[in-house]
C-alpha cells in the first residue's frame, strides 16, 4: 500500500462541480453553517424527515458515555418508514426494486407490493413465534425477498443479522449462535458465476451436529426458492418462505418502538480470532442513513435510478441498498450475480437498461474493470450517469480517474466516502454540488459529523502530519456496543482516547494543507480486502487449525486489485512431515481457510516456512513479513530475538 499512499500525497488535481450540478443539488453550502451553528438541532431537523408515531422531545443523551442514546422519547417503525408511508403519500405505484437475476430473470417492485409482501412475511414471522427483540438469522443471497426479510424482522421490532451468503458453515454457526437466532431466512440456492450455488445445505450444516452444552436455539428455518437444487428437508423446522407469505394476511400494523430498539446486528472481523457483533438500533440509524443517502448522492426520488453494487450481508447494503433508499423512497436496481456473468460487460448493460444515474461501488470493482479494459464499459451508453460514489478502501488517484472519465463520462463527481459498519452510515465525503472533489481523498466530515486526526494521545496533529482518525463527537448511526460484549466495546472503541472521549477508528489519516482528509489504511491487525475486514488472527487460527500447522502467521500485502491480499506464512508440524509429503499442501491449506471462514478469507499465497520472525517476548514481527509479502527490501531486525531468521525466510519465500 506504500506506493499507493506516496502517490497519493502528490495528487494535485481539483475538480469543482459544473454549476448546473451545484445550482439543482440537495445539499446547499448553508448546509455546513446550518449543522455547525446548533449540531444537536441539526440532527433533529434531520430526524424529522422520517416518521415519528411519538414524536421524540431529546435529541442526544450522552449522560453515560459511550453509551449514546438519540431522540431516546422518540417512537417509530423502520419498516413503516420505508414503506407505508410512501404508499400513503402516493407513491405506492413507484418502483423500489429493479431487480435482475443473474440469468437473466426480471422482477419490477413497486413501493406497493413491496409494502404488501412485507405486511405478509411479518405475519408469517409472528406466526413461527417470532416477537420484539428476538433474533432473525438471514442468509441469502441478493434477491427481492433479501429485502423484504430484513424490513419485516424490523417491523415486528425483532433483531436482525444478515450473514454474507459466501460465509462457510462455521462462520454462519457461530454468529447464528452468538446472536442466539431464533429463526434462519435463508434460499436454495443463488445464482453465481452461471451456476446455482446452494445456501440452504450450509445452514444445515450450521445447525447440524451439537457437541454437548452447545444449545441450538433456532426454530425453524423459512427457505425461499430461487434454484432448482435439490435440498433436504426436515418437516418440523423448515417452511417454505413462498408457500408461507402467500398464506399469511396482508394486513399489519406497524407498532411503534422506541427510537433505541435494537435493529440489527452485523458481524465485523476485529483484531482478534473472534467477529464482533455490532449493534445498531433504530431511530438514530435511520436518521443517519437517510439523511447521509439524500445529501451524498444528491437523491432525486423522482427521476433517479439508483444502484448500489454492496450486498446486503455487508452494512453497505445495510444502509445503502435497504435502509437509506427505501426510507427516501427512491428507485434502485439489484443485482443477484457476479459482474462477468454471462460476459464481462455485465454491469454496463444492466446501466443502461435501466437508466441507472447514480452508481455506487467499491475501488476493487474499479481497479478490475480498468485491467479488462476500457473497450468494455465504452460499448455502452452510460449517459445516465450522472454520479459516481466509491466506498470500502482508499480510492488511488488512477481508479478515481478512470472512474470519472470512463464511467463517468468526465462529467459525473466523484463521492468518496469513508464509513465502518460501526458508524453506521457514511461519515466523511464530498458533497456533490459543493465541494471540489480531490481524487484519492474523503475529503470532510459530513455536516453534524466531527473528525479529527490525532497523536496516540487524542491530541490533534494539524494539518500535514499523519496520525489516527478520531470522531471526536457522538453521532446518530453510531453503533450502540457489541452484542453481548459492553467490556470490548469500551476497549474496542473508547478507552484509547480515554481522557478526550473519541472513539477510536482504527484507521491512519492525514489532513491536507485545504482541511482535506485522505485516509491512510487501518493502523491494526485488520486488512482490507476487496474492501472487506478480514481479521490477521482469525484466518491464523483458522490455519492453526489444519492438522499439518504448527504456526502461522498472516500479513495483507499491498495488491493491485484487491487493495490488500492475504498472504500466509506458515509452519508445519515435523511430526506431520514424517507422515505426508509436503506437496500440495500450501493449496491445500489455502482451500481450508476457505472452507473454515469462506472464500474471501482464502489466502492468495501461503509460503511454507521453518521459523517466524518473533521479538525476544515472542511477538511476531509482521512488519517484516510484509516486507517479504511485498517484495521489498526486509526492514530493520534488529529487535528480533535471532536476526538470521529473515533472510531464511526470504530465501524460503523465493
Ligand atoms: C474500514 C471499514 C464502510 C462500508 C464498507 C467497509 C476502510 C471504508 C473507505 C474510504 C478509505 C475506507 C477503512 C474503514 N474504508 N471506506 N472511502 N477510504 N478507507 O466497512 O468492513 O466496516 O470497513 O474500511 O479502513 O475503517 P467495514
Amino acid at each position: 500500500m506504500s506506493s499507493q499512499i506516496d502517490h497519493v500525497f502528490d495528487e494535485t488535481r481539483v475538480f469543482p462541480p459544473s454549476p448546473e450540478f451545484a445550482a439543482a443539488a440537495v445539499a446547499q453550502p448553508e448546509i455546513y453553517s446550518e449543522a455547525a451553528t446548533d449540531r444537536e438541532a441539526f440532527w433533529a431537523e434531520q430526524a424529522r424527515e422520517l416518521h415519528w408515531h411519538t414524536p421524540f422531545t431529546q435529541v442526544l443523551d450522552w449522560t453515560t458515555p459511550p453509551f449514546a442514546k438519540w431522540f431516546a422519547d422518540g417512537e417509530l417503525n423502520v419498516a413503516y418508514n420505508c414503506l407505508d408511508r410512501h404508499v400513503e403519500a402516493g407513491d405506492g405505484d413507484r418502483v423500489a426494486l429493479l431487480w435482475e437475476g443473474e440469468p437473466g430473470d426480471e422482477r419490477r417492485i413497486t413501493y406497493a407490493e413491496l409494502t404488501d409482501e412485507v405486511k405478509r412475511l411479518a405475519n408469517v414471522l409472528e406466526g413461527l413465534g417470532v416477537g420484539h427483540g428476538d433474533r432473525v438469522a438471514i442468509y441469502l443471497p441478493m434477491i427481492p425477498e433479501a429485502v423484504a426479510s430484513m424490513l419485516a424482522v424490523a417491523r415486528i421490532g425483532a433483531i436482525h443479522s444478515v450473514v454474507f451468503g459466501g460465509f462457510s458453515a462455521d462462520s454462519l454457526r457461530s454468529r447464528i449462535d452468538d446472536a442466539g437466532a431464533k429463526v434462519v431466512i435463508t434460499a436454495d440456492g443463488g445464482y453465481r458465476k452461471g451456476k446455482a450455488s446452494p445456501l440452504k445445505p450450509t445452514v444445515d450444516q450450521a445447525l447440524a451436529d451439537r457437541g454437548e452444552g452447545e444449545q441450538n436455539t433456532v426454530e425453524h428455518v423459512l427457505v425461499v426458492k430461487r434454484c432448482e437444487n435439490e435440498i433436504d428437508w426436515d418437516d418440523e423446522r423448515d417452511v417454505w418462505y413462498h408457500d408461507a407469505v402467500s398464506a399469511a394476511s396482508d394486513a399489519h400494523d406497524a407498532q411503534a418502538f422506541p427510537a433505541e430498539n435494537p435493529l440489527f446486528i452485523l458481524y465485523t472481523s476485529g483484531t482478534t480470532g473472534k467477529p464482533k457483533g455490532i449493534l445498531h438500533t433504530s431511530g438514530g440509524y435511520l436518521t443517519q442513513a437517510s439523511y447521509t443517502h439524500r445529501v451524498v448522492f444528491d437523491l432525486k426520488p423522482e427521476t433517479d435510478v439508483y444502484w448500489c453494487t454492496a450486498d446486503i450481508g455487508w452494512v453497505t447494503g445495510h444502509s445503502y441498498v435497504a435502509y437509506g433508499p427505501l426510507a427516501n423512497g427512491a428507485t434502485q436496481v439489484m443485482y443477484e450475480g457476479t459482474p462477468e456473468t454471462p460476459q464481462q460487460g455485465r454491469w454496463w448493460d444492466i446501466i443502461q437498461k435501466y437508466g441507472v444515474t447514480t452508481l455506487y461501488t467499491a475501488p476493487t470493482a474499479i481497479r478490475s474493470f480498468m485491467k479488462l479494459g476500457r473497450e468494455i464499459p465504452q460499448r455502452y451508453d452510460l449517459s445516465s450517469l450522472r454520479l459516481l460514489g466509491s466506498v470500502g478502501e482508499p480510492i488511488n488517484p488512477e481508479a478515481w480517474i478512470w472512474y470519472r472519465d470512463v464511467i463517468g463520462g468526465g462529467s459525473a463527481p466523484i463521492v468518496d466516502t469513508w464509513w465502518q459498519t460501526e458508524t453506521g452510515a457514511i461519515m466523511a465525503s464530498p458533497l456533490p454540488g459543493i465541494t471540489a472533489t480531490k481524487p484519492g481523498s474523503a475529503q470532510v466530515a459530513l455536516p453534524g459529523i466531527s473528525i479529527d486526526v490525532v497523536d496516540d494521545d487524542g491530541n490533534s496533529v494539524g494539518v500535514g502530519g499523519g496520525g489516527l482518525l478520531a470522531i471526536t463527537q457522538p453521532w446518530p448511526s453510531m453503533l450502540r456496543g457489541i452484542w453481548g460484549d459492553p467490556e470490548r466495546f469500551v476497549e474496542t472503541y473508547w478507552e484509547k482516547f480515554a481522557t478526550h472521549g473519541y472513539y477510536f477508528a482504527g484507521d491512519g489519516a492525514r489532513f491536507d494543507e485545504d482541511g482535506d482528509l485522505w485516509l491512510l489504511g487501518r493502523v491494526d491487525d485488520v486488512m482490507n480486502v476487496s474492501g472487506h475486514r478480514l481479521s490477521t488472527a482469525e484466518i491464523e487460527s483458522a490455519l492453526v487449525a489444519h492438522e499439518a500447522t504448527a504456526e502461522a502467521a498472516v500479513v495483507g500485502a499491498s495488491d493491485e486489485t484487491t487493495g490488500q491480499a492475504v498472504v500466509a506464512f506458515v509452519i508445519i508440524k515435523e511430526s506431520y512431515l514424517k507422515a505426508h509429503s509436503p506437496e500440495g499442501l500450501a493449496l491445500q491449506l489455502r482451500g481450508w481457510v476457505g472452507e473454515q471462514i469462506g472464500p474471501i478469507a482464502r489466502p492468495r499465497d501461503v509460503y511454507i516456512v521453518g521459523e517466524l520472525p518473533k521479538t525476544r517476548s515472542g511477538k511476531i514481527m509482521r512488519r517484516l513479513l510484509r516486507d517479504v509479502a511485498e517484495g521489498r527490501e526486509v526492514g530493520d531486525t534488529t529487535t528480533l530475538a535471532d536476526t538470521a531468521v529473515m533472510s531464511v525466510i526470504s530465501a524460503q519465500v523465493k
